[in-house]
């Protein structure tokens, strides 16, 4: 029998292409009358939000765009944030943009109800006291899985760090998961966050707090993903592949609601809050040499992966098979023109030895491993990488 699961979802979820454009009926039926567009200043002078902010006119809103979000948004933007909703008279957040304008609005719509709530005190796990406004996500990239998850992650300029926020109450309300946004997305970004949703489905797998369903939906994720991800790159306008790969990020993000992600997401984030390397690109860098750390003692675990990524593994030894499913992450990320090394970003050697203890400080992360992590074994990795 498999393991207990909790698996808490918006209440909605809808995956169909131009479904975007249900976001003001999907906000009227959450009771919003002024409701708050968040973006961030790239998604900003999109024609796909201005059909949506006519179409909350046209249902009888007043609609307010907020579009200062940040790549990696810093902590104290939140601030401002929720003081202007609140000021609007905001009553529901729609997000519109990758996973930082997503995590970035299911954050503020908690401060923008509950003003004494302080971001550095709801990190960690189950923290935020109460559900905030209503929030609707619509992802622009197909990667993040925010648009399901309960976390949030921000950056804390002072210490250099980013951290996560994780909690129930984050949850959305609704996302509208609509492929055809991602159409004509640049190739870096696609890569990016692609190979962000395939750590997404490999993590939530292997992750120690994993259950059968977070399994196979994980699996369902890399059948998707491992097949498209390229071709989106290559074919930024190729419907099939596009609509393959949001599926694949949807299930990757539904897989890790349940179980979080693991080293590789702990590892990614002293890379994105000291260097400021997007997520998707730190994901992908500390991918091999993580993974490579896991393959000792958890190869079996590595079996039904490397299936899902279309290798053949009849008379394989697990360790064979895990190395091939290895093989093949690698080569993906590389044909994805994603960078790989550490020293490709800019960073210097000596900051492995500051980042290994970062990293030990996202213990919800790190106590998924698979193969446990010592701050050691951390630093070592980090080398490794570098
Ligand atoms: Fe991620």
């Amino acid at each position: 029998m498999t393991r207990p699961f909790n698996f808490r979802m918006p209440r909605e979820v809808i995956f169909e292409a131009g479904c975007s454009a249900l976001a003001a009926s999907k906000a009227a039926a959450l009771g919003a009358k002024r409701p708050v567009f968040v973006t961030g200043r790239s998604m900003a002078e999109s024609s796909e939000l201005a059909r949506l902010l006519d179409g909350a006119k046209a249902a009888g809103m007043e609609p307010l765009h907020w579009r200062e979000v940040e790549p990696e948004p810093p902590a104290a933007l939140l601030y401002r944030a929720a003081a202007d909703i609140r000021d609007f008279g905001g009553d529901c957040l729609i997000a519109f943009g990758g996973g930082s304008s997503m995590d970035f609005a299911k954050m503020a719509a908690v401060l923008a109800k509950y003003p004494a709530i302080r971001v550095d005190e709801m990190v960690g796990s189950e923290r935020v006291p109460a559900r905030g406004l209503p929030t609707v996500m619509i992802p622009t990239t197909a990667g993040s899985g925010s648009e399901v998850s309960a976390v949030a992650v921000f950056s804390f300029p002072e210490d250099k760090m980013k951290k996560g926020v994780a909690s129930g109450n984050m949850v959305a309300d609704a996302a509208l998961v609509d492929p055809l946004l991602t159409l004509g997305l640049p190739a870096h970004i696609t890569a990016a966050a692609g190979m962000d949703a395939l750590v997404h489905a490999v993590e939530s797998y292997l992750s120690l707090g994993t259950n059968r369903l977070t399994q196979d939906l994980a699996l369902a994720a890399i059948r998707k993903i491992v097949p498209n991800l390229a071709l989106c790159v290559r074919e930024p306008g190729n419907i099939g592949a596009r609509t393959a790969q949001a599926y694949g990020s949807l299930t990757a993000g539904m897989a890790f609601a349940m179980s979080g992600t693991a080293g590789v997401h702990a590892m990614a984030y002293p890379l994105g809050g000291e260097f400021h390397v997007p997520h998707g690109e730190a994901n992908t860098a500390m991918l091999r040499w993580v993974m490579e750390y896991n393959l000792e003692g958890c190869s079996e675990k590595f079996v039904p992966i490397a299936e899902a990524m279309g290798i053949r593994t009849e008379g394989m030894s697990p360790e064979r098979a895990a190395s091939a499913a290895l093989d093949a992450m690698i080569a993906l990320g590389e044909e994805c023109g994603v960078k790989t090394r550490l020293r490709d970003f800019g960073i210097p050697k000596e900051a492995c030895s500051r980042m290994a203890p970062a990293a030990m400080k996202e213990k919800r992360l790190i106590g998924n491993n698979p193969r446990k992590l010592t701050e050691e074994a951390v630093r070592k990795i980090y080398e490794r990488a570098w």
